[in-house]
């Protein structure tokens, strides 16, 4: 059965007292609050990530993960952080595909299958990202511009291998937009992405991979969204800064 997962995208926010009293927050609040089987993911930036682990390596339900990592495995590459440096530090899951990625960075479909390689190689879960921009969606090409990137970014990988990544769907028009997409446009992608990765992998597998929603994701429209029988929950920005909105969203399972 595949897994109910909020996950917070600190994104370059917080310092490191900043995001420990955040993280404190969240456990507490989690522990106190959350009765339900949802996974709990906090993605931190680097820096954060050993003192965030600290907190949360001994809860069964809050899980770290980092935002990006370099497709390389160790060596002359100044300023990279590798997929083995993140594990060694309690890293369970890595943000692959982020639409500020994939723009401000240039990170091409080629560099996110590698890095989707590179992170499973080492014992981690991509949390692989897609999504279209306004314009693409208006053109009506949306479905298949998704699907493509689901294709080239993780297609190449077997069928175990590809039982282990989660996909996140984030239209780009909404992140840090305030504008949400409607629970019947994400419902309506998230079933075309099943449907895409079932015709690859098969249904067993299809049923079985959990895809979260992200963009302007809030407790006020968290429950409606993750309504939707495809949507098996949000990849946060913004209301992950804030415990209180975050652990709220948990609850909107
Ligand atoms: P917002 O929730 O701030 O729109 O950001 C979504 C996002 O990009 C999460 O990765």
């Amino acid at each position: 059965m595949r897994s109910k997962i909020v996950a917070g995208n600190w994104k370059m926010n917080k310092n490191l007292d900043e995001g420990l009293a955040l993280t404190s927050e969240i456990v507490n609040m989690f522990k106190d609050e959350v009765n339900s089987d949802a996974l709990a993911i906090i993605a931190a930036p680097f820096p954060l990530l050993s003192g965030v682990n600290g907190l949360i390596k001994d809860t069964d339900n809050v899980f770290l993960a980092a935002q990006t990592c370099s497709e390389y495995a160790s060596g002359a590459y100044t300023g990279e952080v590798s997929t083995s440096m993140l594990s060694s530090v309690g890293v369970a899951y890595v943000i692959l595909g982020h639409s500020e990625r994939r723009g401000y960075f240039h990170e091409s479909d080629e560099i996110l299958a590698k890095k989707t390689d590179t992170v499973l190689q080492a014992g981690m879960k991509p949390i692989f990202c897609c999504g279209e921009s306004l314009e693409t969606r208006e053109s009506g090409d949306h479905f298949k511009f998704v699907c493509d990137q689901l294709t080239a970014g993780l297609f190449h990988l077997d069928a175990d291998a590809f039982s282990k990544v989660v996909i996140a769907y984030e239209p780009i028009w909404a992140i840090g937009t305030g504008k949400t997409a409607s629970a019947e446009q994400a419902q309506e992608m998230h079933e075309k992405l099943r449907a895409h990765v079932a015709e690859k992998y098969g249904k067993d597998i299809a049923d079985d991979t959990s895809i979260l929603y992200g963009g302007s994701c809030k407790p006020g429209n968290a429950a409606e969204i993750f309504a939707g029988k495809d949507v098996d929950g949000g990849l946060i920005g913004g209301a992950s800064l804030k415990s209180r909105d975050f652990v709220d969203i948990i609850k909107a399972f």
